[in-house]
């Protein structure tokens, strides 16, 4: 059943291309396109790395089409409700989060319009939001989110997109490809680095931060390594006390704005001697000279780098894991959906 893999995990990174495809290939319907359209902000209620997908919309959606985006936990939102304006998306996999269930209520309660992105049809979410975009990555098995993470991206996008007036028609048409060609990244040394330490963070600024988020998320969750994700900026307040050349740092830069002060960040922290695996686009020799491993990925839209570096983050987390001989589909602690608030 798990297709010749070892473990539903790397089945389920392995499918992401096709579910990713499958999720952009069923489009938005009207009606939902219509909310979209009339939303003059948009708060996103989530848990977990469906927090984590939410938060790389807010940089997505406000960086490309201008809508103001509030993202709120779904734990923090039911007794910390915020005043609210618009369009409330619950963003779960399951549809069963109880904590992100009680934020919908709530919304629905304060009269806002209200949209389920979830892979689960029928589900809790979708019984009480006024409008469901499913998305298509099938049924996850594994315990950690791989593919319905990509899907949510996928999803999310879509809404992005069609803020866009479809500008990204293409690019989101042809992403599935760039997530294939990073599923068979040569990583074995990422992986036995962040194996040997105790400690390890993960860095990006704009949507690699909540990137990063998810690499650290993923890679404590399974293999146990502690592993914390930060804004690249914010490790010199407070967090550089801890590195030394047993911390490795992960940092996702790609070209862009924050390209030259991110290298800046990385110079720091080889100056604490803390071992730097970096993410950046192919060809980069200026990142990989000043790096101690370099990890490629293709050098495409913004869009389709979220996509593609989230996924070498889930295989380092995942050959982490296997290298410390973590039983990778059923983490200790942890359960498929979490109904209790
Ligand atoms: C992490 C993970 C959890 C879920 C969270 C929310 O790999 O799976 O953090 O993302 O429990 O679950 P859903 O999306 O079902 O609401």
């Amino acid at each position: 059943r798990k297709g010749g893999f070892d473990h539903y995990m790397l089945k389920e990174i392995f499918e992401q291309p096709q579910s990713f495809y499958e999720t952009i290939r069923a489009g938005i319907d009207d009606r939902i396109r219509q909310m979209v359209l009339e939303a003059e902000e948009i708060t996103l209620v989530a848990c977990g790395t469906s927090y984590h997908t939410a938060l790389i919309f807010k940089y997505l959606a406000e960086a490309l089409c201008n809508i103001p985006v509030r993202v709120e936990l779904g734990s923090e939102f039911k007794y910390f409700t915020p005043p609210l304006h618009g369009l409330v998306i619950a963003v779960s996999q399951s549809g069963e989060t109880a904590d992100t269930i009680a934020a919908l209520k709530m919304a629905k309660a304060r009269n806002c319009p209200t949209l389920a992105i979830t892979n689960m049809q029928g589900s809790t979410v979708t019984r009480v939001a006024d409008q469901t975009l499913l998305m298509r990555a099938g049924p996850e098995i594994g315990v950690a989110a791989t593919k319905s993470y990509t899907a949510q991206l996928a999803a999310l996008m879509e809404i992005v997109n069609v803020r866009c007036d479809g500008a990204f028609d293409d690019v989101l048409s042809h992403a599935h490809l760039a997530i294939g060609d990073v599923l068979l990244h040569e990583i074995k040394e990422a992986v036995a680095l962040c194996a040997g330490a105790e400690h390890v963070f993960f860095v990006g600024r704009g949507a690699f931060y909540p990137v990063s988020l998810e690499g650290a998320l993923k890679m404590k969750e399974i293999s146990y390594v502690h592993a914390e994700g930060y804004a690249a900026g914010e490790l010199k307040h407070g967090p550089f006390a801890l590195l030394t050349a047993e911390t490795p740092v992960v940092a996702v830069c790609t070209p862009g704005p924050t390209y030259g002060v991110m290298a800046s960040n990385i110079k720091e922290m080889k100056a604490r001697k803390a071992p730097v695996i970096a993410l950046g686009v192919v060809g980069d020799t200026e990142l990989a000279e000043i790096t101690d491993i370099f990890i490629p990925i293709p050098n495409t839209h913004l869009l389709v780098q979220v996509l593609t570096a989230s996924v070498v983050l889930q295989l380092l987390a995942y050959h982490t894991a296997c290298a410390l001989q973590c039983d990778v589909d059923k983490p200790r602690n942890l359960a498929k959906s979490v109904t209790v608030e």
